[in-house]
Order: structure tokens, then C-alpha cells, then sequence
């Protein structure tokens, strides 16, 4: 009897300290370490797969050069309880980071325009500063988004009807960050400036699937390059992340419709990446370790839903010009052996990393598995 007593002492004067100290070492936080195993698991393979097979779509690199600052924050923020072999995991996985770039022949990129060569080319210049920048992650602040009402072929339809394409986007990224470059390397006074179409295409309106993340990224890029002074980009990119809260979590009541898995890790790469933590879900987390394929790549349909979006070219026959370069792009984002897609991997490949850093980051990682 009397051990009894003792035990259920214990164990509720346990509890309580639990909820108290909200430490690493609770419960909650070892609950954890298996979940960043199973990622970690899942990333090697990824990796693996990109080294044997290099891809030649540059939107990879940068998601490369992008987790690979993460996962070194990450770990050298571990806490002293996470286990050795856990870490060791992590730093095999930027080492595997680190060899495919150091092996990457950046004169293989396909770019799908001269505009979009310039973006690219300018943010792979300052990879080491943009993936260094990270924004603390927190929870609390996107509110109880629901999920639409209507069904998904009604919201292929209502995207259609937002703005920018993918071709404005890129327009508009490229002239944002020709501002930012010359800022940075004259001398002179003068602040990184967009043109009123670009400002109006980030700003107003509003925006769905591929057209809001690609506002998303530009805004995250135009508040680091501090373009746009005066105004508080920063409570822009809040208003958009609520947005797209309500659609990744349409997508998942969806059921993940074919062509929209590349679409539902970018919302969380680029919503978590900006700090806001109601993306960190383990069980989005399973899904997307669930749609790895067996060698390791990610695949995703994403042409027909970026079709009936709107944010590719209108439905009328392509020219042979765009044709041909259609058909480059789309050799060069599927690499051999069929369906792998690299920009649905580069976007698994960054959303699995912020995943692994919001886990094993102090004070809310026992949080995100209460979150509906
Ligand atoms: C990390 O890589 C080293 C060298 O390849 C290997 O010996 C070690 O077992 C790996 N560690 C883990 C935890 O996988
Ligand atoms: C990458 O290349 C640099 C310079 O050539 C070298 O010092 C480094 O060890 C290489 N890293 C890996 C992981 O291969």
C-alpha cells in the first residue's frame, strides 16, 4: 500500500514540474528525438539520391544552400540532452550537404528565362548571407484558420483569377534584387526601390496556390534586402502566411490533390522559414516523410495544376520555342530514372529541415503536436 502512495507521488509531482519548466529535458522534448530521427533518415536518402544524380534545376541548390544554414544553427544550438548518435546524423547529413555542392557544375542550371537566370544567379551569390538570417520560430499568432468551405476545382478556378504569373513574378523578383545589388555595392545614399508594378504585384490584392508563395518569397527577399523602407514588411508577410495557413490546411482537407504536394511544402518552408511555428505539425511531418519514393526523390504532378492555376502560360498551344524550352525545363526537373521532381524535393529537402530545427529548439518543441 504504502508503495503505492509513493509511486503515484511521484509520478504526479513529476507532471507537475513538467508543465512547469518547460526545459528540454521534459518528456515532451524526448518525445522529439525519435520524430528528428525519422526525418534525418529520410534526408540522407534524399541526398543521397541528388549525389548520385545531380540535378540541373537551380531551385534545388538554393533549398540545399538554404537548409544547410538551418541545420548548422540547429546544431550548434543543440541542447546537451540531445543524444550524440542524433547529432552525429545531422552533421553526416551537412556533410552530404556539402559534397554535392562542392560537386555541383553550376553551368549545367536550366533556366526557364533570362529573367530568372538573373534571380537566381543573385541569390546563389549571397547564399551564405540569406541562409545565415533566421527568424525565431514561434506559436500563437495565426489565429484558428479553417480550411475553405468550397471544394478544390472551385479554388483551381478563383487562383486563376490572381495575380502574378510566374513570368511577373520573375520580372518582378529580378528587378527587386538588381535594386538590392546595386544598393549593396555603390556607395552612394539610396535605398533599395521597386518599381510601382513590382510593389503593387508583392502588396496588393490577394493572391492563392503558387501566386501567393511566389509574393511570399518575393516580400521575404525585399525584407532582407531591406528594399521598400517605410513600410513594415514584416506585418505584410504576416498577413500573407495567415492566408496561406488557410490554404495549406485546405489542402490537406483536400486530401492532397495530384500536382499540389510541391504547392504544400513551399506554403511551410517559406510560412515556418518567416517564424511562424502553427506550420510545424507532426502530422504534416508524416505526410510529407510519407511521400518520399523508394529512391529517395520526391515526385509531384505539378505541370497540369500549374496550368489550371494559371500561373504558367495560358491554356493555348505553345509555340515550338516554348515548347522546346518547356520540355528543357521539365527534362532538367526530372532527373533520370522517371518521376522524381527536383523543385517538389528541394521543397521536401527545406521544409524536413525546419521541421528538425522548430523539434529540437527549446521552448516550444513539446507545442506543435497540440496544434490542430
Ligand atoms: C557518420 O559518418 C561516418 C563517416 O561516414 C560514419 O562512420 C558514422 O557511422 C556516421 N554516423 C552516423 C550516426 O550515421
Ligand atoms: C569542398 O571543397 C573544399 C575546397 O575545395 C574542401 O576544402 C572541402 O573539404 C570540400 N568539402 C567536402 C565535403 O568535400
Amino acid at each position: 500500500m504504502c508503495v503505492k502512495y509513493i509511486v503515484l507521488f511521484i509520478f504526479i509531482s513529476a507532471e507537475v514540474a513538467y508543465s512547469i519548466y518547460p526545459y528540454f529535458d521534459t518528456q515532451d522534448f524526448i518525445y522529439n528525438v525519435p520524430k528528428v530521427y525519422r526525418i534525418s533518415i529520410t534526408l540522407d536518402k534524399l541526398l543521397e539520391h541528388y549525389e548520385k544524380k545531380p540535378s540541373k534545376d537551380p531551385e534545388w541548390y538554393i533549398a540545399l544552400g538554404m537548409a544547410r544554414g538551418q541545420l548548422e544553427y540547429t546544431i550548434n544550438e543543440l541542447d546537451k540532452s540531445v543524444p550524440g548518435k542524433l547529432k552525429e546524423n545531422l552533421q553526416n547529413i551537412t556533410r552530404r550537404m556539402d559534397r554535392i555542392r562542392n560537386n555541383t557544375d553550376y553551368s549545367s542550371f536550366i533556366y526557364r528565362s533570362k529573367d530568372y537566370e538573373y534571380v537566381v544567379k543573385a541569390i546563389l551569390e549571397n547564399l551564405d548571407v540569406l541562409s545565415s538570417i533566421m527568424e525565431p520560430i514561434s506559436i500563437g499568432t495565426m489565429g484558428t484558420q479553417k480550411p475553405y468551405r468550397f471544394a478544390f476545382e472551385q479554388y483551381v478556378q478563383e487562383a486563376r483569377t490572381k495575380m502574378p504569373t510566374r513570368k511577373a513574378a520573375d520580372a518582378c523578383t529580378m528587378q527587386l534584387l538588381i535594386s538590392a545589388m546595386e544598393t549593396q555595392t555603390t556607395k552612394t545614399e539610396g535605398s533599395c526601390e521597386l518599381t510601382p508594378e513590382c510593389s503593387t504585384q508583392i502588396l496588393k490584392g490577394s493572391g492563392l496556390a503558387f501566386q501567393q508563395t511566389s509574393r511570399v518569397r518575393a516580400a521575404g527577399l525585399a525584407y532582407l534586402f531591406d528594399c521598400m523602407e517605410g513600410l513594415d514588411l514584416a506585418a505584410h508577410i504576416y498577413k500573407l502566411c495567415i492566408q496561406v495557413y488557410k490554404e495549406t490546411k485546405s489542402l490537406e482537407a483536400w486530401d492532397h490533390p495530384p500536382g499540389t504536394k510541391t504547392l504544400f511544402m513551399q506554403q511551410i518552408l517559406y510560412c515556418a522559414s518567416q517564424g511562424y511555428g502553427e506550420f510545424i505539425k507532426p502530422r504534416w511531418m508524416n505526410r510529407i516523410l510519407a511521400w518520399q519514393e523508394p529512391k529517395g526523390c520526391y515526385s509531384d504532378d505539378r505541370q497540369p495544376f500549374l496550368k489550371l492555376t494559371g500561373f504558367i502560360g495560358p491554356a493555348s498551344a505553345p509555340t515550338p520555342k516554348e515548347r522546346e524550352e518547356e520540355y528543357r525545363v521539365k527534362k532538367a526537373a526530372t532527373s533520370e530514372g522517371g518521376a522524381c521532381n527536383s523543385l517538389t524535393s528541394a521543397m521536401a529537402l527545406g521544409s524536413l529541415v525546419i521541421y528538425i530545427r522548430a523539434l529540437l529548439e527549446t521552448d516550444q518543441a513539446f507545442q506543435y503536436d497540440v496544434l490542430s
